[in-house]
């Protein structure tokens, strides 16, 4: 399997910053491109066709952040799949853990959100994680469970295989500086995988799992060289390409 290098610059970057670092970033890679790494930004909408724009003529992708499910209609505020596809993206984020503990997002919802977004053509990136009380009370795998049953379980397997990645972000590593051990990240992997495959049979030994949480030039590759990680979503430290190109090249 490909690894997969994502960066998710959250509220940050107006249109020219965006495309400044996503330039930056192309020309820090162009010479040497890193073998069987994929390089994804997912940038804020705003900034989200300026950013496809300055890496058109590379292999970097683009997605957003969020998406609403449905195809259009009077959703004050909302961006449908059409509208990030017209603007060059072909990924989103689904259920990223802020968007679940500050906005509110249900399990339900974000399955939605990952169902549709498919079905209109781009590939989704479903985030799942447990908060730190959660892990101190055990819930670990139940959380994990409904998170992915909620939005997998209705999916094909061909949909999933064409464009569906998870990323495992533990809510107490995300912005936090504290990483996950390796221990944690190898059980919740296993975990993951596991769950995926009662879920979905053989192919979930096909998709991609990634881990996010303070992830940084300094523990990129030890996180990356676990079982069952097959790639990064990173924060903090994707905000400048030079930090995020020496991730990649981890
Ligand atoms: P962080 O964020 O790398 O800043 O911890 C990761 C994320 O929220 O995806």
């Amino acid at each position: 399997m490909r690894t997969l290098i994502a960066a998710n610059w959250k509220m940050f970057k107006t249109r020219a910053e965006a495309q400044q670092t996503a330039r930056d970033l192309v020309s820090l890679l162009q010479n040497d491109w890193p073998q069987e790494r994929d390089v994804l930004l997912f940038a804020p909408f705003t900034a989200l066709a300026a950013t496809a724009e300055a890496v058109a003529d590379s292999p970097v992708a683009v997605g957003a952040q969020d998406v609403y499910p449905a195809a259009e209609g009077a959703f004050t505020g909302e961006v449908s799949p059409g509208m990030i596809l017209d603007c060059g993206a072909s990924w989103v984020l689904a259920g990223h853990s802020e968007r679940r503990h500050i906005l509110g997002e249900s399990p339900a919802f974000v399955g939605r959100k990952a169902a549709f977004a498919l079905e209109s053509g781009l590939s989704v990136m479903l985030c799942i994680g447990e908060t730190l009380e959660e892990r101190e009370a055990d819930k670990l795998e139940i959380v994990l469970r409904t998170q992915l049953e909620q939005a997998v379980r209705g999916l094909s397997a061909e949909a999933c295989l064409k464009g569906l990645a998870i990323a495992y972000e533990p809510v107490w590593a995300i912005g936090t500086g504290k990483v996950a051990s390796e221990a944690d990240i190898l059980e919740a992997h296993a975990m993951v995988r596991n769950i995926l495959g009662v879920i979905l049979g053989s192919t979930a030994g096909s998709l991609p799992i990634l881990y996010g949480g303070s992830v940084k030039p300094e523990n990129a590759s030890a996180i990356l060289a676990l079982d069952n990680v097959n790639g990064l979503l990173v924060g903090g430290a994707s905000l400048r390409a030079e930090s995020f190109s020496k991730i990649i090249r981890a």
